[in-house]
């Protein structure tokens, strides 16, 4: 959109109707607007749009009337006539734009004045943006159609600095064009941050023209895998792509135009695999070395060497040039030691400079690293394994396995971007994973995303304010094609939006689920491929109040119709039982339920078996939590008659990090039994390794125990994860069973250094 000097544009304007009246009081919750803002006045009335609507913009308000323009144009297929203060007399239906004309108003915010002839738009900084991508949201109230803006005032502004989106474009690729569609995603939710991973062990995606060979080399595999991690196949189709040099500054001046930063990611010394085949000299060995086909972690990384670091800082020193933002991201994450523990020189280094082991030397390159970005201007980030053997100072820590790393990060008063696996990676199932195609594994739901409070309870109120913020993680593994992406990102990325823009105290998630219900459309007119999850029937599982199973809740985000059931293994219909009440589950049975308006299913059949034994449903002790990230609905997930998926770590696992389960079921009295299941989760990628012994003890008091059974590790791996345990004809009332982690894991398996997850599911006493 050219500006329009004092010639009135012709353009095209859609005729669409809006019926309703809404009145102030009940309106504001009505527009569905994400993120919500901080405050909202709805009034009578309504600003017509039309074609003599006009804008009226100071100049340096320009470059954001001209996106919200291209903005208009692209969902509605018209855009305003633009004129400078004084240039063009109007009476009416005048979008007038300044900048920070009101010194009140907060960094990054704007205040929006809709009237019936005039609207008002000043903001601060990216303020006008934001207020315009406000104005854009309410031009679709949600249901209704509309040719006009509801009468409003709206004082808005960020919670946080970091509002961040992240995409991996190495272990699949992603071309210009759909960045670009990526970045005016995060635009819209009033988003700042796009992180691009740009290079890791399966693909080195960015041009660097001083070693031409990583993109050559190091930009191709020769396969991928297939399916699931633990099946073990590949195919053998050559895959690849880069961004040259002109690609990335196009998209840098795309994402400033829209606000946002890009935080380039070059990866070190871990996740290098691609550059290692493209240069076998920085490695410990010397190679040869295939950029890999298979996920996961492998062992060779840069050795730091003299001509190592000569490389990545000439590396740098050309992504410092094409990116204009401050921080630049060098990963850090799960580097493999056992090439460095074997290595000459990096024995020699380490006894030189006084390193005591592996970790002060991933510490020591770092440092290098941060020393040298300092001195370019630029500010390092990386993942919080960076904060293992001591953190250099100045640097910013991404805290991603858990919170901890964050905590930690802040009480020593580094800066920290929040993107905890639990609450913030993406390419986590949003949805029953017995639905979703094939993801990585977890279970993040929309609601669970906008549960998530980014400032940890435990830091004390001067070190909060370390937290600059939080981000989505869009890992591809499991995502190959664009519209994969979107529907991974999406809604997510809309409730991330709202946790970190709007003040906490606002936040409620069935209003905002209401919003986002009617929020759809816009997604719909943008041709986004967003999840419908949040439509799943809802489910909950208590033990009955006579210990003698479960009853099985189940809701609909909806509530115009009803839910239709069985509990014979058929397909669901408008004339099964009518679902009114908690069904009561007493023996082993499959449960099948949708939701129905007018003899019609909405979503998803959800398909629930259960499986009842003398264990269903009765008390249960733990004496060591599950970590929080898989803690499901906590000890009762065990004896709930739900079995865990032995294919995907989604739903109904609990989940240990380095520690043991030890369960203590209380039968209610006295019973005989032959025979203890449980099942457990073998997923090395993801760092969840089998127990590597199983103990069986009763009790009559629950005191004194006696051990029965004990299976070894070898005795374990045999099962494949469904676990029988023949104990012989016993007859107790407590039943222990402790499940031992595997510890450290050791070198040359995923995750190597870290200590193992242990996750099990629902113990059955037969
Ligand atoms: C990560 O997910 N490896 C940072
Ligand atoms: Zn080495």
């Amino acid at each position: 959109m050219k500006i329009a000097k004092g010639i009135l544009v012709t353009f095209f304007f859609p005729v669409i109707f809006f019926s309703q009246a809404q009145t102030a009081t009940s309106v504001s919750n009505l527009f569905p607007l994400i993120p919500k803002p901080v405050s909202f006045k709805a009034s009578e009335g309504k600003f017509p749009l039309s074609n003599k609507t006009i804008i009226v913009a100071d100049s340096s308000s320009i470059p954001d009337v001209e996106i919200f323009n291209l903005q208009l144009e692209k969902i509605y297929g018209f855009s305003l006539p633009v004129f400078l203060p004084g240039q063009h007399v109007h009476e009416d239906g005048v979008i007038s734009v300044s900048r920070q004309t009101k010194q009140l108003i907060p960094k990054d915010g704007y205040e929006l004045s809709v009237h019936q002839k005039l609207i008002s738009l000043n903001g601060k900084d990216a303020g006008v943006f934001y207020g315009f991508q406000t104005l854009l949201q309410l031009i679709i109230p949600g249901m209704e159609k509309t040719d006009s803006i509801p009468c409003c005032e709206v004082k808005d502004s960020p919670r946080f600095p970091w509002r961040g989106m992240h995409l991996d474009v190495c272990r699949h690729f992603f071309s210009k064009e759909f960045i670009k569609k990526y970045i005016d995603l995060i635009a819209l939710y009033k988003m700042n941050t796009f992180h691009w991973h740009l290079t890791d062990d399966q693909g080195w995606r960015i041009e660097i023209k001083k070693y031409p060979k990583l993109i050559e080399t190091g930009s191709w595999r020769n396969g991928s895998m297939v399916g699931a991690y633990s099946n073990g196949q590949f195919d053998s189709i050559r895959y690849g792509g880069y961004y040259s040099q002109d690609d990335i500054r196009e998209v840098v001046a795309y994402a400033m135009q829209r606000h946002v930063t890009i935080v380039p990611e070059i990866e070190m010394p871990g996740h290098s695999l691609a550059a290692l085949a493209s240069y076998p000299e920085l490695s410990c060995t010397g190679g040869p070395f295939e950029v890999a086909k298979a996920w996961g972690v492998f062992d060779d990384v840069y050795c730091p060497k003299e001509e190592t670091f000569q490389f990545v800082e000439n590396v740098l020193s050309e992504v410092c040039d094409l990116f204009p933002g401050k921080y630049i991201h060098v990963g850090g994450d799960e580097c493999a030691k056992v090439r460095w523990k074997n290595c000459e020189h990096c024995q020699k280094l380490m006894k030189e400079k006084k390193l005591k082991d592996e970790n002060q030397l991933q510490s020591y390159f770092i440092r290098r690293l941060e020393r040298y970005l300092h001195s370019k201007g630029k500010q390092l980030i990386g993942w919080d394994e960076i904060l293992e053997g001591g953190l250099a100072p100045g640097v910013t820590v991404m805290s991603w396995r858990g919170t901890e790393g964050g905590i930690i990060a802040a009480k020593q008063h580094h800066d920290v971007v929040m993107t905890p696996g639990s609450h913030c990676y993406f390419d986590y199932y949003q949805g029953s994973p017995d639905y979703e195609p094939l993801g990585i594994g977890g279970y993040t739901t929309v609601e669970k995303v906008y549960s998530y409070e980014p400032v940890p309870a435990e830091l004390s109120s001067e070190n909060k304010k370390y937290i600059l913020g939080a981000q989505g993680n869009v890992w591809t593994e499991y995502i190959q094609t664009p519209s994969q992406v979107e529907y991974m990102a999406l809604p997510r990325m809309c409730a991330l939006a709202e946790v970190l823009w709007s003040p906490k105290e606002m936040k409620k998630y069935s209003e905002f689920q209401n919003r986002l219900i009617r929020h759809f459309s816009l997604l719909d007119k943008l041709n986004v491929n967003y999840a419908k999850t949040i439509y799943e029937l809802k489910t909950s599982v208590k033990p009955l109040e006579n210990g003698n199973g479960i009853s099985f809740g189940l809701t609909s985000p909806f509530t115009s119709g009803n839910i239709f059931y069985t509990m014979d293994g058929s397909d669901p219909a408008a004339e099964s039982v009518l679902y009114t009440q908690p069904v009561s589950i007493v023996k082993s049975c499959k449960v099948k339920a949708a939701y129905f308006e007018d003899g019609q299913r909405k979503g998803n059949t959800l398909s629930q078996e259960f499986f009842v034994s003398k264990s269903t449903g009765k008390k249960i002790k733990l004496n060591i939590p599950p970590h929080e990230n898989y803690f499901c609905n906590g000890p009762q997930s065990l004896v709930d008659g739900i079995k865990g998926d032995l294919h995907k770590h989604g739903q109904n696992w609990l989940g240990w990090w380095g520690k043991d389960m030890v369960a203590e079921i209380d039968l209610g009295k006295k019973e005989t039994f032959s025979k203890i299941s449980l099942d457990v989760y073998d997923g090395e990628a993801s760092w969840i390794y089998l127990p590597v012994s199983i103990e069986i003890l009763i009790s009559d008091d629950g005191d004194q125990f006696s051990s029965i059974k004990k299976l070894s590790s070898e005795e374990i791996k045999k099962f494949n994860g469904a676990i029988e345990i023949q104990t012989g004809n016993q007859s107790a009332r407590f039943v222990k069973v402790i499940a031992k982690n595997a510890g450290k894991i050791p070198d040359g398996k995923q995750g190597s250094g870290n200590d193992a997850w242990l996750f099990v599911d629902e113990i059955s006493v037969e």
